[in-house]
């Protein structure tokens, strides 16, 4: 499946087309249910992007770190997300992560700032993190009963609160759960014995089409799932042993029908959490012939390595398509976390290489500079993205700050702790690397503190590799 310029300029006019119908079916509605009084169903009442003409709710948490840095200022006043990451976040536990504000602080903080949006971050499944080890996170492998009862119920029961009904509540649910179920588990070489058993006991499905379905019930919540990013599923393939595209939007609709899960719950979905993957390539494209054979056919071009895609905008867009095949509605938007892929600074190239060889030609063209697309630890030399910004592509319902800048990914070395934070050597910069980054170095900053904590020097240097660059 490649995707050229061409088809996805048909791709925009077929969404605008969309688009158009679902405005239509929205006005009908609301005329519908008030000429007849009827309760208006909840998930008719929403509006279709959250992010319309919002005002977007800042963590004043992250707020005050972003501004205690030097030049912080340019950026202290973004909305980023609010991560629940443990039980003890959902009442606030002061932990350095999530800071001294629970749930219910921050919603009524949106409501003292006037804002129209604010953005709740789900994230403590059983068996976190399968693949990795540095967000394990509390609940293990079994704690389903504990993950519904004591996180997803508290959650619902506060966001349900009629205070907070004038917000729309965006939430991101369960960051790199799903995708490790296609991905990462046996008989593939890639398989870990974590999501094995996550695959086997179901907890994943089981956890986050419960989240959803109670969560999406409430009339002005915004579920959208998430989705990995490009690098990581972006492969379509007839032979299922490779296919990661088709096979993970297929996981996906097998939601639809579990704990009452039903489309309506899901209003879209959100990649590039908390990643690294540049929203395009600007200077050549992933099936661009060069030296007689297209890059993503060429097997010494490693960069690309068959991918489908060379961008987060591609890939959104056409997972998007491949979600409604799968059962979701036509009208689900997509949002891509663009808080750490901007890629700018000294090294951003200028323009394309003039090679003639397509390994060096990629190499020496591409933005994103990571060694590999596997990498998802503290990358060294990334930049603050686009800006959080409304509808900047067709079915892009936002581009948003999910992970809040500054916040590590993981710590360089084991850090004794009482968060579930195990050390995965993906985080140290001297790591040559495993199967799942094709035995890359880690391309990891040194001396990072704990998934979550501050780390200044990660918030400068995201700063000054900003593209678009502050000012
Ligand atoms: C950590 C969380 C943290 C989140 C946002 C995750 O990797 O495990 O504790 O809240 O990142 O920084």
């Amino acid at each position: 499946m490649t995707l050229n310029r061409s088809r996805r300029h048909r791709r925009l006019a077929a969404l605008a087309a969309a688009a158009a119908v679902a405005a239509v079916s929205a006005m009908a509605v609301t005329t519908a249910g008030a000429a007849e009084e009827d309760p208006v169903d909840a998930a008719q009442a929403k509006v279709d992007n959250p992010y319309e003409g919002a005002q977007v709710y800042v963590n004043p948490q992250w707020s005050a770190r972003a501004a205690a840095e030097p030049g912080g200022d340019a950026i202290a006043d973004q909305p980023t997300g609010v991560w629940l990451d443990r039980i003890s976040a959902i009442e606030g536990n002061d932990s350095p992560t999530t800071g001294s504000m629970g749930l219910r602080d921050h919603l009524d903080e949106a409501v003292a700032q006037g804002a129209d949006v604010i953005q709740i971050v789900i994230y403590n499944l059983p068996g976190r993190d399968c693949a990795a080890l540095a967000s394990n996170g509390e609940l293990p492998a079994d704690a389903i009963d504990r993950y519904k009862n004591e996180y997803i119920d508290p959650i619902v029961e506060i966001q349900s609160d009629p205070a907070y009904a004038g917000l729309r509540i965006v939430n991101v649910i369960e960051i790199d759960s799903l995708p490790n179920l296609v991905t990462n588990v046996s008989p593939r070489p890639t398989a870990t014995a974590n999501c094995d058993t996550m695959k086997a006991n179901g907890n994943y499905v089981d956890g986050v089409s419960y989240a959803a379905a109670e969560l999406g019930a409430l009339p002005n919540t915004y579920n959208y799932l998430d989705a990995g990013h490009h690098g990581w599923i972006g492969w379509a393939d007839a032979n299922p042993q490779y296919d990661n595209f088709n096979a993970s939007a297929a996981l996906f609709g097998s939601l639809i029908g579990e704990n009452g899960m039903t489309a309506d719950h899901v209003h879209g979905f959100i990649t590039n959490t908390a990643n690294y993957s540049a929203l395009e390539e600007p200077y050549w494209e992933v099936d661009q012939v060069v030296s007689g054979q297209p890059i993503n056919q060429n097997p010494n071009v490693k960069w690309v390595d068959w991918n489908d895609f060379n961008g987060e905008i591609d890939f959104s867009t056409a997972f998007r398509e491949e979600l409604v095949a799968n059962g979701f509605n036509e009208d689900i938007g997509m949002l891509i976390d663009t808080s750490r892929n901007g890629w700018g600074g000294p090294d951003r190239p200028a323009g394309p290489s003039s090679s003639t060889d397509p390994a060096t030609f990629v190499d020496e063209s591409r933005i994103d500079r990571r060694y590999q697309k596997g990498n998802w630890c503290n990358q060294a030399g990334a930049g603050l993205g686009e800006r959080p910004q409304v509808n900047p592509e067709a079915g892009i319902d936002a581009y948003v700050w999910i992970k809040p800048p500054g916040e590590s990914d993981g710590s360089s070395e084991y850090i004794e702790n009482d968060e579930g934070k195990g050390f995965d050597q993906m985080c140290d910069p001297n790591y040559e690397g495993n199967i799942r980054n094709g035995n890359n170095p880690s391309g990891a900053r040194g001396e990072m503190p704990l998934s979550g904590h501050w780390s200044s020097e990660q918030f400068q240097e995201l700063l000054a590799n900003a593209y678009p660059p502050l000012n």
